[in-house]
């Protein structure tokens, strides 16, 4: 295994060597003869009509590496980055010339993206060299004369994060949004409270971090071993903490989705506060994975208003119009036997424990619709009706996506099959455990978001598509990049340049070169797709 994948590594440094692959893969590239020789210093010129020139002048040093970068009011030479409004948002051309690297872009996320572009022609593979320590200053080396014409095809390409199940914390986030950023995705959806653990400082409830950021065990191997450690294992982040994520991610041109779960999915805020759940308790933070019956309890106004306050709290942290409520896997025993929320059914006129779901998600929807944001909310929203300006997650397949596109609602379309990376990647019995399922990066990168049965209106309503990465079997970072890569790259083809006869053997190649670069970036990339190449 060692020396294949050394084989693997010492393989893709000569590719490197020999010519940049791009991923995602652009919408065409036209090459030109000779190459570009850059000076000792690399002047720059950002047109100001892009906007952001600080965040694209940050973006300039990605490129550069430690190189010395001159920004000049106007320049000919070196690097040239002009507004042309005439460029879908998003897009952009990239010519190298043997004189000039040359970027247009409508705005400024285009111009970012060019550079990630950029960044990925350069040939010497230690550019991608992360050891911990600074970079060494290194030459800018040539870049092949050729002209790229790019734009992303879908506006949500995502990646999602369960920090509940498991706890990451700041650097690794970062690191997150940097390998988001490589692949040109532009939506990070952080799952930061369940059952077991709730992961952000909420000031007026400090039970919910002081308690619920904490169990006294997990679960050790397979669910159905039933077997729990007695270690106590939680963290949270404080709020400046979540805005100096949110504030890196700004800068990376990435939206952050919150989503703070209700009204199921909520042991760990019961176990902080027990009077808003049916029965008053007692309960405990979850220590296995899987579904629990107490919930949050709708009957209650005061268990409304505890999580109208948390929204409250959480919105100003969050500059991006989405806020994502869960809404999944609630159980409705409870609701069932419940004084409250029985009158609250009588009250209302709901029939059905899914219409006191919907009537619940309607109420947080008019809430967060009065503080200027859009309700997100996984496909069980649809049960029981939804809400009127709700946006549709659809991860039990894609029925629930069609029928909120079919009501005229928007949609992100995370299927279980290809879009959830907890699933195992190999049917290779030496994989580490994982929840079940199987996505090969084969079925990711075939993935197309949009629904053949959709007329074309509704198909408007396809916002785009996102990785999920529930970690109940990713204890740690490492585990994280392992099932994330290189799914989350064929996931970004598939959503930016999402080209009708895309060619998997080509993105294999391609890959070849990338999965290097990302093992010098430190990310354990799994190598499955490889091995399969090469034997
Ligand atoms: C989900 O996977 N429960 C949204
Ligand atoms: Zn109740």
């Amino acid at each position: 295994m060692r020396v294949l994948l050394f084989v693997i590594f010492m393989t893709g440094i000569a590719a490197l060597q020999a010519q940049p692959a791009l991923v995602p893969a652009p919408q065409s590239v036209a090459p030109g003869k000779g190459e570009y020789h850059p000076q000792e210093v690399l002047i720059v010129f950002i047109d100001p009509a892009l906007g952001h020139g600080e965040e694209v002048l940050a973006a300039v040093s990605w490129f550069t590496d430690m190189m010395p970068v001159k920004a000049r009011k106007k320049a000919r030479r070196g690097l040239v980055i002009l507004h042309n409004k005439n460029i879908k948002m998003d897009g952009y051309t990239l010519s190298v010339t043997k004189k000039q690297i040359r970027i247009e872009a409508s705005n400024a996320a285009g111009a970012f993206y060019a550079l990630q572009t950029l960044r990925q022609l350069r040939t010497d593979p230690l550019v991608w060299q992360h050891d911990g320590k600074p970079f060494q200053r290194r030459q800018l080396g040539t870049l092949p004369v050729l002209t790229i014409q790019d734009t992303a095809v879908f506006r949500w390409r995502g990646m999602h994060l369960d920090e509940s199940r498991h706890f990451f914390g700041l650097e690794f986030v970062k690191k997150y949004l940097d390998l988001m950023a490589l692949h040109k995705m532009n939506v990070f959806h952080w799952h930061l409270t369940d059952d077991q653990g709730w992961r952000i400082e909420i000031k007026q409830y400090p039970e919910l971090t002081r308690t619920g950021a904490w169990r006294n065990g997990s679960m050790v191997g397979r669910y159905k071993d039933n077997r729990v450690d007695s270690i106590r294992y939680g963290g949270y982040y404080t709020q400046d903490e979540i805005k100096e994520v949110v504030e890196y991610a700004r800068r990376r041109f990435i939206n952050v989705v919150p989503e703070i779960e209700m009204p199921g999915h909520s042991l760990a805020a019961l176990a902080s506060y027990p009077e808003y759940s049916c029965t008053g308790g007692t309960f405990e933070v979850a220590k296995t994975w899987g579904g629990f019956p107490d919930v949050y309890c709708p009957g209650n106004d005061a268990a409304l208003q505890f999580l109208k306050n948390i929204v409250d709290e959480v919105i100003p942290l969050f500059p991006f119009a989405y806020f994502h409520i869960g809404g999944d896997e609630c159980e409705k025993t409870r609701w069932k036997s419940c004084p409250k929320c029985q009158q609250r059914m009588k009250d209302k006129g709901l029939n059905t424990e899914e219409e006191l779901q919907s009537w619940f998600v309607q109420t947080m929807e008019t809430h967060l619709n009065d503080k200027g944001k859009i309700l997100v909310g996984w496909d069980e929203i649809l049960e029981g009706g939804l809400a009127p300006n709700a946006v549709v997650m659809s991860w039990r397949g894609t029925a629930g996506g069609i029928e909120a596109a079919r009501q005229k609602h928007d949609v992100v379309m995370s299927p279980g099959k290809p879009c959830y990376f907890d699933h195992y990647q190999s049917k290779d019995s030496t994989e580490p455990v994982a929840i079940g399922g199987y996505n090969p990066v084969e079925a990711v990168y075939a993935y197309k978001p949009v629904p053949e049965d959709l007329n074309a209106e509704e198909k408007k309503h396809i916002l785009g598509a996102q990785g999920n990465v529930w970690t109940e079997y990713m204890p740690n970072s490492k585990q994280v990049e392992y099932m994330v890569f290189p799914r989350q790259c064929a996931l970004a083809e598939a959503l930016w340049t999402a080209k009708p006869d895309r060619d998997y053997t080509d993105f294999v190649k391609r890959m070849q070169q990338h999965i290097v670069r990302l093992q010098m970036m430190d990310v354990r990339c799994a190598t499955h797709i490889l091995q399969t190449q090469t034997r």
